[in-house]
């Protein structure tokens, strides 16, 4: 049986330390860093997102401000928004929540949001900038999931990578990332031939496709690393029956909350892998980890102070 990959630990040590950086600057120069978040629509699973975001801020002595905006906003209103945000001195990180309604293009929305407050590292400056192996802003995702890795001392030079998924977000700015790292790596996806014989022979196997319970063991080299960045809502009890059979603690989250969050990986590959990532507390907490550290470099880089 494997170890659980917990990210929680590590999410925490890496605030504090952003924490006590965000307080000599309070103190040395009175600035700290703000990061202004923007939710189009309603979407309850964005606000809980975003809000987490913001108390994380709080905590840290960030600044931090979110601007609700109605589903109907067009893409003119949103641009000004964010040009506004982009001309504002104090604001150093914008990040707009995704997905966007399905009337707003996405790819526009993401380009008039100016490089050097890009903190989600979504904008094609940045993403370029991997391709180059260039200092930047970079994916939070991928960065956390990188940060994990290296802390627990689990080699990525060399190693077979495959990771199923090519979003934005996740699946396309990783695999760079992890190329930079020197590790092999091959993308998979929704037309991939033979997934689970392409994914049992990697050494990591990375999963960000949005399927609960889609990889099971059979997709899964013996002592394999697995990295599940999947976060599902399940409502469906069979369902969470037949994956965690009579588990008192997944019962209970039931009970309260109509659904629980399952990932991509079934539990079952705890017996096969080396190493898996929980869902939730794995990758989820250093994603927003990583927000805040690309929040003070955002303010280092705007400020001189590096
Ligand atoms: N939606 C899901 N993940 C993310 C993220 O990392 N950043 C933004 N802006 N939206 C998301």
């Amino acid at each position: 049986m494997g170890e659980w990959l917990e990210g929680r630990t590590l999410a925490e040590k890496i605030k504090e330390e952003i924490g006590k950086e965000v307080a000599y600057y309070r103190e040395k120069i009175k600035k700290v860093p703000k990061l202004v978040g923007i939710l189009v629509g309603d979407d309850p699973a964005s606000k809980i997102y975003l809000s987490t975001k913001a108390k994380n801020c709080e905590r840290l002595g960030i600044s931090s401000e979110i601007f609700y905006l109605p589903e109907n906003t067009s893409f003119n209103e949103l641009a000004k928004k964010i040009n506004k945000l982009n001309k504002d001195d104090e604001v150093d990180g914008i990040l707009v929540q995704l997905p966007l309604p399905s009337h707003l293009d996405t790819f526009e929305v993401i380009c008039a949001i100016s490089p050097e407050k890009d903190v989600d590292g979504f904008h094609p400056h940045n993403l370029g900038k991997i391709l180059h192996n260039e200092e930047g802003l970079r994916a939070c995702t991928p960065l956390g999931i990188i940060e994990l890795l290296k802390s627990n001392n689990i080699p990525l030079e060399g190693t077979r990578v495959v990771v199923i998924g090519r979003s934005l977000i996740v699946g396309k700015p990783l695999a760079a990332m992890l190329t930079n790292e020197n590790a092999t790596v091959t993308i998979c996806h929704s037309k991939t031939r033979n997934l689970s014989e392409v994914a049992s022979e990697a050494d990591i196997l990375i999963v960000a496709i949005g399927k609960p319970a889609f990889v099971t063991s059979n997709f899964v080299k013996e002592g394999a690393v697995v990295v599940d960045v999947g976060v599902n809502r399940v409502s469906d009890r069979n369902k969470i029956k037949e994956l965690f059979g009579d588990n008192k603690e997944k019962e209970e989250q039931f009970e309260k909350k109509g659904y629980i969050i399952i990932g991509d990986v079934h539990p079952e590959v705890i017996n096969k892998a080396s190493y898996l990532t929980p869902v939730p507390g794995g990758v989820g907490p250093l994603t927003v980890a990583m927000l805040l550290k690309n929040t003070l470099k955002a303010f280092k880089k705007r400020n001189n102070l590096e």
